[in-house]
Order: C-alpha cells, then structure tokens, then sequence
C-alpha cells in the first residue's frame, strides 16, 4: 500500500477536495483506495454522507489503547462512499480532544500507522486529509506517510502559511528515518487575478525543487461535486478541475517511482 498525506496548517486550501479528486482518480483506474479522515472538522467524512457530529464509531477509537490498535478494529470502523472502491475511514468531534495534544508526551505518534499496517493487504492506496493544527493528528498522519501533497492557495498570505507547514515537516523529519518528500500544489488559481500571479512566482523562487510546476485552477464543478456528495471525476470527468489533479497524480506517481530507483 502506497500512504500519502495531504497537509497545511491553514484551511480553506483545498485539502480535503485534493484528497478525495485524487483518491477519486485512483479508484477510476482500478486501485482499492482507503481515506482517513483526521480533520476533527469531519469535511471529508460530511462529503461522503456521513455526519462526524453524529458517528458512534471513527478513526477516534483507535486512539483509545494506549498506543497499540486492536487486531481488526480499522477494518471495523471502514464506511463506504460514492465510489465502490473507495472505503472511508470516518472522523468525528471526538478527534478534536485529541488535537491539541502535545505528541511527544502522548505515545499515540504511530496510531495510523499501526491502523492502516492492518490494512495493507485491502488496500493499494491510502490518501489521509489532514488537520490544520499540529497536533498529534498531523504527527500521526506525516509518520504513517511515504509522501505529502501540500495544498496552498494561490493569494497573498497563503506563503507564510506554507513556511510554518514546512518548519513542522522539517520538526517532524527530525524523528523520521527518511525525510518526508513533499510538493507544493498550487490550487484555487485564477489567472485574472494579480495574486495568483504572483503568489504563483513566489512560490517558483522560493521552492523550486518541491513545486508541482503546474496549478489546480478555480473550477466551481469541484465544488458541485462535492455538493452531489461524489467525487470530481465521477461527477465530471471532463472539467477543468479534474484534468489538472489527473496531472498532479501523474506527477505524485512519478516522485514515487524515482523515490524507489534512487
Ligand atoms: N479548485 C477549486 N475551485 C473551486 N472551488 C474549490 C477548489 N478547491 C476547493 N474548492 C472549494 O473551496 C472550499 C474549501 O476547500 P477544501 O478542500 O474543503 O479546503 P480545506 O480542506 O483545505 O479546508 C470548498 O467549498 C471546496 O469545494
Ligand atoms: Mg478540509
């Protein structure tokens, strides 16, 4: 199973629509495909029908014992979605207790980790949405993960956004074997406007080596579709939106095959 995380600490970037279009794309092409939502906010799990205030049961129970995760409890807790092949690990309120806690103090750092270990073989593909704050949620998600798509908007804050979500990677890389591979993935860009211009040169300057050189433009099928509850490409294969994150899977897919010759 190939883990990746989609994170930054501000919201409103496109997270949660990046997790579910490429876990969307994925699953089109054939992949069993598994979504963790741990963004205690519960958008990925209201995308897909599911109501976090009301869930009995969600990835918050695998933080109940102390560190170690019951055989068989993720695959118990998997509720399905729009797409036969994509199973959704649910939050819920709940995860927000867990949010704040200090991560070293916890030992609760490798929960989903040690969740989704369980579930290699259903698998080939995990996507996780991650939450904004760093919290021992974001550390549990960028431990149990080979790589990190990083959201930012194209509009003028959203850089020093990115600087704090690339010292917490650099923090978190500090207790990792191999450093975390990331890409910056420019969304919710409208070339009319001079901010994401520049916010788009910015980001070229600053971090060449780790920016998709393309943009996810402002398509409002991406947001139709998530008020039809399905994913983008379900919804329209053909829209602007959905042929950018087929480019970005592509790319996403390619750091993964030079990671594994390197
Ligand atoms: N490229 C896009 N074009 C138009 N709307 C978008 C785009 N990406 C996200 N949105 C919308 O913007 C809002 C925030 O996106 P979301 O993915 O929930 O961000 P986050 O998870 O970072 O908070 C949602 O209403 C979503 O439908
Ligand atoms: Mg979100």
């Amino acid at each position: 199973m190939r883990v990746w995380a989609v994170a930054n600490q501000k919201g409103g970037v496109g997270k949660t629509t990046t997790s579910i279009a490429l876990a969307g794309l994925l699953a089109d092409a054939g992949k069993r495909v598994v979504v963790v939502d741990l963004d205690p906010h519960g958008s990925m799990t209201s995308y897909f029908g599911h109501d976090p205030d009301s869930l009995e049961h969600s990835a918050f129970d695998l933080f109940q014992h102390q560190g170690s995760v019951p055989q068989g409890l993720p695959g118990q807790l998997l509720l399905p979605t729009s797409h036969p092949s994509i199973a959704l690990l649910p939050s819920s309120t709940a995860l927000a207790t867990l949010e704040r806690q200090s991560p070293g103090q916890s030992g609760l750092g490798l929960v989903i980790a040690k969740s989704l270990a369980q579930l290699w073989d259903d698998f080939d593909h995990a996507i996780i949405d991650s939450p904004p704050l760093l919290g021992v949620l974001m550390v549990n998600a960028l431990a149990a993960s080979q790589q990190l798509a990083i959201p930012v908007q194209t509009e003028f804050l959203a850089v020093k956004g990115l600087e704090r979500m690339v010292s917490t990677l650099a923090m978190i890389n500090r207790s990792r074997k191999q450093a975390l591979p990331y890409t910056i993935v420019p969304t919710l860009f409208d070339r009319r406007t001079q901010a994401s211009l520049s916010t788009l040169r910015t980001l070229r300057n600053a971090y060449p080596d780790h920016l998709w050189p393309a943009y996810i433009p402002v398509d409002t099928r991406l947001r139709d579709a998530s008020r039809a509850g399905q994913t983008p490409s379900q919804f329209d294969d053909k829209s602007r939106g959905v042929l950018a994150y087929r480019a970005l899977l592509k790319h996403l897919l390619s750091n993964e095959l030079a990671a594994q010759v390197a």
